[in-house]
């Protein structure tokens, strides 16, 4: 039983047939007449509206569950609210707050559970992210890509997908901020080093993408003060993507605070491919599910 709880869940070799898969209009229909759970926690826009679309896209019933409806561990144990839920449908996501929470849902082995975010990681966005760097660029073995702010959840699964595709990932923020050591002993498992610079015109000089994200994650609004006290010097503003290569690309997995980690003058300039992004979701979406729901479980 194979599920999705981070990038490298998957091998290299699982990895670039996902992305094919995420580029066919038409992928197996792996989802004909079934339906796939859509539990979240935490609010969305992309992910949910991009999963439900994707689900009817593979010929099935996408069913949005709110997380307090199940009430993990308060109404009943995860364990019982997933047995429950495996015996209705053949695949089940959840954006959570722990990520331990998608952790036991898997261990049960029931059926597929795919992490749609969580604390320590996003990689359905990460797939899109680099669909658009594919689009942009083709091939990644080489390029280089920063990721300037919070080294959080989208980043850490942003540098496993991009850094298993071969680009070099930079990262600039501050020290409390960054990846601990566990996720970078991690990212070496599967050859990924994170470049770490404390100034952001350091880590963007040259490079071919430069990537952010909100300074507060969702789960994080008490600690808004300190850290954009802490990310203060970590804004990316046209002067910082002027050191970047002249073909570099902006991206942000949204929802964005313009004037906090990015300025309006970039994020809505000629450099942002955040529509992009943000449509890839879809793409992605599908393509994991149809590799998933498929090819992932024959390997068995
Ligand atoms: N990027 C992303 O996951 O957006 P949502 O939180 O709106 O789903
Ligand atoms: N890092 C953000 C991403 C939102 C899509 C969060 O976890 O809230």
């Amino acid at each position: 039983m194979r599920s999705f709880l981070e990038i490298d869940d998957l091998t290299k070799s699982e990895l670039h047939r996902v992305l094919d898969l995420c580029l066919d209009p038409n992928p197996p229909k792996v989802l004909e007449n079934q339906g796939i759970a859509l539990i979240f926690e935490k609010p969305s826009n992309r992910t949910r509206n991009s999963m439900e679309m994707a689900a009817y896209q593979l010929g099935g019933h996408p069913v949005y569950i709110k997380g307090e409806e199940l009430g993990f561990d308060k109404r009943e144990s995860v364990e019982d609210a997933v047995a429950t839920l495996s015996s209705y449908y053949k695949c089940i996501s959840a954006r959570v707050f722990d990520h331990k929470t998608l952790e036991r849902m898997a261990t049960l082995g029931l059926c597929p559970i795919v992490n749609l975010l969580s604390d320590a990681g996003h990689p359905m966005q990460a797939l899109a992210d680099v669909i658009t760097l594919v689009e942009e660029f083709g091939d990644l073995e080489g390029k280089s890509f920063a990721f300037v702010g919070d080294g959080n959840n989208v980043f850490r699964s942003f540098a496993m997908a991009a850094g298993m595709l071969g680009a070099e990932i930079r990262y600039a923020g501050p020290g409390n901020y960054r990846l601990s050591e566990l996720d970078k002993d991690r990212l070496a498992t599967i050859g990924v080093e994170v470049n770490e610079f404390d100034f952001a015109q350091e880590a963007v000089d040259g490079v071919n993408a430069v990537y952010t994200d909100v300074w507060t994650s969702m789960g994080q609004e008490s600690q808004t003060e300190e850290r954009k006290r802490a990310f203060e010097a970590f804004t990316v503003d046209a002067d910082l993507m002027s050191v970047a290569s002249s073909d570099a690309i902006f991206l942000h997995c949204l929802p964005a605070h313009r004037g906090e980690e990015v300025t309006e003058e970039v994020l809505d300039g000629q450099m942002s491919r955040i529509w992009r992004q943000s449509e890839n979701r879809m793409h992605a979406a599908r393509g994991l599910l149809a590799w998933l729901l498929g090819e992932g479980q024959d390997d068995e």
